[in-house]
């Protein structure tokens, strides 16, 4: 079992980490910023938009890497900068990016269907970890400071950047809720949206 790697990441059960996909098509890296969880501190889910174009590929391939990495540089050249990555190999000869902290190879077990996304539901057949601090990226933290920020803003906005502000103050709590499920960070964006009604 290869799953003691998601308690040294401090991987929380149904949390969304950030990550990069990368695997090997035809001889050629592919990589894909994809947000992963564990419901079951086992096995690994990515969501993936049933309009991605590489899901094809990735459901032909079955094996595939899950980078780990804090370094948002990484996940823009993943976007935009696709020639400036640099590749290694794992131990079963996938593609992982130069410079990430580490690395998952899963191995693909089910896909379950929503309407506009497929669920990847794979195992970790390996890992490697190149730095004993690794932290992953969950959006909650920031975006729940994100809103503090705006909140403390508030009394000195026009009524039209407040309504914007108020906008994003939901999207913000949305996200939180999403990625970090009953966690400390949705209550504070909680607090956060009944303190704005006072003002
Ligand atoms: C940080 C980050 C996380 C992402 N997470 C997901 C995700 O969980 N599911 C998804 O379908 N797309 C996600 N995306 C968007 C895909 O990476 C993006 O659609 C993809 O690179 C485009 O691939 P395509 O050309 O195959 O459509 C994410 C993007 C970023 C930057």
């Amino acid at each position: 079992m290869k799953s003691e790697i998601l308690k040294l990441l401090n991987v929380k059960r149904g949390w969304i980490y950030e990550s990069i996909l990368s695997f090997s098509i035809n001889g050629k890296a592919k990589v894909m910023p994809m947000g992963f969880f564990t419901d079951d501190m086992e096995n690994i889910g990515i969501s993936i938009y049933k309009t991605s174009k590489i899901l094809e590929d990735l459901l032909s391939k079955e094996i595939f890497v899950i980078n780990l990495t804090s370094d948002v540089k990484f996940f823009y050249q993943s976007i935009f900068e696709r020639d400036k990555l640099k590749f290694l190999s794992t131990k079963s000869n996938e593609p992982y990016i130069d410079g990430v902290d580490g690395y998952l190879e899963l191995k693909l077990d089910r896909v379950v269907e929503t309407a506009d996304k497929k669920i990847l539901i794979s195992e970790i057949k390996d890992y490697e970890l190149f730095s004993k601090d690794t932290r992953l990226i969950n959006r909650a933290s920031h975006l729940s400071l994100e809103a503090l920020i705006l909140v403390t803003k508030l009394p000195y906005l026009s009524l039209e950047t407040k309504k914007w502000a108020l906008k994003s103050l939901n999207e913000y709590e949305r996200i939180v809720k999403k990625v970090a499920p009953n966690s400390e960070y949705g209550k504070i964006v909680d607090a956060l949206r009944k303190f704005s009604k006072t003002i």
